[in-house]
């Protein structure tokens, strides 16, 4: 039998370990996964949103500590423990991959903020974001596509930023820029208000009810304004913000008009720009 000899380095070495476990001392963590930058991804590779980039996303998209925010492929957590850190929010994080998914987990807990940042393994096509106030994206033109119209059926004032890459038709409410050339885009889930309204409140328009039409692309709205009488007929050019709209039109003597407006269980309420004592109303006709 071989017989080790006593050297002082292997006593020292020993006397440690007994005094470590003796202890309770944690054995030191060796890291078992490392990831790699272009790793492959289910759908995209990982490579992480520049930190600079992040924050001006989630400033544009008003992160609150009311907030709950999905990063849709999570990567290695930063952007939700970002998104806790410095804005005090609740995140979640949805990553394809499990290791990577652990990983993020223990940056999370290495951050401190376990507390506000969950982790879950899973396909950003199967995972329910719906309750989300914010989705963050660092994903591919494609893919944002694919998300588009789950995104478009969320609560409307939801706010979607992306690094780099756009949303097709869907033009982005703000262009947001990072240090280096990156690019972000910022958009506010629209509420849907297309169709016909009755609106009282615009006394130049002739006798109230005033016939609305609004045709909406996305955040975007069109239409047109027919009085009563059917004598006159105003194009409207306008846009919403989540619930509130604001569109322009010109009345019987060519001056410009401003209508806001706010979507509140399907009615629309507001004001003439500059007569807000005088209220305008709106049901919707069909
Ligand atoms: C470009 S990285 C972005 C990481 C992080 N959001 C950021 O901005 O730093 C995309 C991440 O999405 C993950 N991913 C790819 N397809 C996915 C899917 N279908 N479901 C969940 N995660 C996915 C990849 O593993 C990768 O970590």
């Amino acid at each position: 039998m071989h017989s080790r000899t006593l050297t002082p380095r292997l006593f020292a070495t020993s006397i440690l370990s007994l005094l470590l476990a003796g202890c309770g001392a944690p054995t030191p963590v060796v890291e078992a996964y490392q990831p790699t930058i272009a790793q492959e991804g289910k759908d995209v590779v990982w490579v992480p949103t520049p930190t600079d980039l992040a924050e001006r996303l989630l400033k544009a998209a008003k992160v609150r500590s009311n907030d709950l925010v999905y990063d849709l492929g999570a990567g290695d957590g930063k952007i939700a423990i970002l998104a806790a850190q410095k804005f005090k929010a609740t995140a979640v994080g949805v990553e394809f991959n499990p290791d990577m998914a652990e990983y993020a987990r223990k940056n999370v807990q290495r951050a401190g903020v376990s507390d506000k940042v969950t982790i879950i393994t899973g396909d950003i096509f199967k995972e329910d974001f719906s309750k989300a106030s914010v989705v963050t994206l660092y994903l591919l033109p494609a893919l944002n596509l694919k998300l588009r119209p789950t995104l478009l059926a969320m609560k409307p004032g939801t706010r979607v930023v992306s690094n780099t890459f756009t949303m097709g038709l869907w033009m982005a409410d703000q262009t947001i820029q990072g240090d280096n050339g990156n690019i972000g885009y910022l958009w506010i889930v629209p509420a849907n208000v297309e169709g016909q309204w009755s609106i009282t409140g615009l006394p130049e328009l002739g006798s109230s009810p005033v016939q609305l039409t609004i045709r909406q692309q996305f955040q975007e709205l069109n239409g047109t304004l027919l009085s009563n009488d059917g004598q006159s007929s105003q194009a409207i050019s306008g846009r919403l913000n989540g619930s509130s709209l604001s569109f322009d039109y010109r009345d019987q003597t060519g001056m410009l008009r401003t209508v806001e407006a706010t979507l509140t269980n399907g009615e629309l309420k507001g004001f003439l720009k500059g007569q807000p004592s005088s209220p305008l109303t709106a049901q919707k006709t069909s």
